[in-house]
């Protein structure tokens, strides 16, 4: 699909633009109608398709071409099972035939800093933060790729409910934890376009405003619904308030930052290498 009407109108639910005439790029249509992907087929990715995903991965933009983040991928059938165990009802995610766990690493730059003669002084909140970005981006950059190849991909952050395991597992040093799992594989599902917020919202020009906030939540919290109610076994935290009265995008998200998550976050990180000073 290269039509630009009909790809904002399956995101979003309308189109914005006045004369859109213009027939736009493949990757760029296929960027617009992607969707994450959780069931895959036994069959394997071949040697030469993840070689080129990993050199997609690295040539995403890198803060100073620092490099600070690196990719490890489980392929080994105790700890892929290991994993599985712990990601629980996520399991599905070990069942791709690739599992890649994107990490952010700030340690091989200290060890090659020393080994330049120098003193490493920048395990800080700043360094940590272009690590992340370093790991997010090469990982977006491997998203589109699997996506051209045809493959389907998941982002999987319920790793970091268990960085310690992890840690042990794969054998992660100090100075190095994973962002994200991905699970990359042939798809065995039909794609689905989840609608996002209007770009009303997303985009501002020249100064931020938020004082569309209510109304334009109203028109996506109705459009997702309809295109995806969300299940009263999918919603969040109903042994607290019940089930939802409409299963809506914003019920659910609110329902879920009102627990805190994660709560020891930080002080893994602290205790694993990184100062965030
Ligand atoms: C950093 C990150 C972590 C994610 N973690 C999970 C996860 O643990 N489990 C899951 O099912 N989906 C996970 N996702 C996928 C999101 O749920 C998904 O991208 C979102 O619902 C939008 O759907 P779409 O990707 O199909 O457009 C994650 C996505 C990102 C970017």
């Amino acid at each position: 699909m290269h039509d630009l009407k009909k790809l904002l109108i399956e995101r979003y639910g309308k189109f914005s633009s006045k004369n859109i005439k213009q027939k736009i790029p493949k990757n760029v249509s296929q960027i617009i109608s992607r969707g994450s992907i959780r069931k895959f087929t036994k069959k394997k990715v071949s040697d030469e398709i993840l070689e080129s995903l990993i050199a997609t991965a690295q040539s995403a933009p890198t803060k100073s071409n620092l490099q600070q983040y690196s990719i490890l991928i489980v392929s080994d059938k105790k700890n892929k099972k290991k994993i599985a165990e712990l990601l629980k009802e996520t399991r599905w995610a070990l069942e791709a035939p690739i599992f890649f766990l994107f990490l952010a690493d700030i340690r091989r730059n200290q060890l090659i800093t020393e080994y330049k003669g120098y003193e490493y002084k920048n395990n800080n909140m700043d360094h940590f933060m272009n690590a992340v970005i370093d790991s997010a981006l090469s990982m977006q950059s491997l998203i589109i790729a699997a996506e051209s190849w045809g493959l389907g991909i998941c982002p999987i952050s319920m790793v970091r409910n268990h960085l310690e395991e992890i840690k042990l597992i794969c054998e992660l040093p100090k100075g190095v934890f994973p962002i994200a799992g991905l699970s990359v594989g042939w798809p065995d599902e039909k794609k689905r376009v989840s609608p996002r917020l209007s770009k009303n919202l997303i985009f501002h020009k020249n100064k931020y405003s938020d004082e569309k906030i209510i109304e334009e939540l109203k028109n996506y919290d109705e459009l997702f619904f309809k295109k995806n109610p969300i299940p009263v076994s999918k919603q969040r935290h109903v042994d607290k308030y019940g089930p939802a009265e409409k299963g809506t995008w914003s019920e659910n998200i609110s329902r879920q930052l009102s627990i805190p998550e994660r709560t020891n976050f930080s002080n893994w990180l602290k205790n694993n290498g990184f100062d965030l000073k």
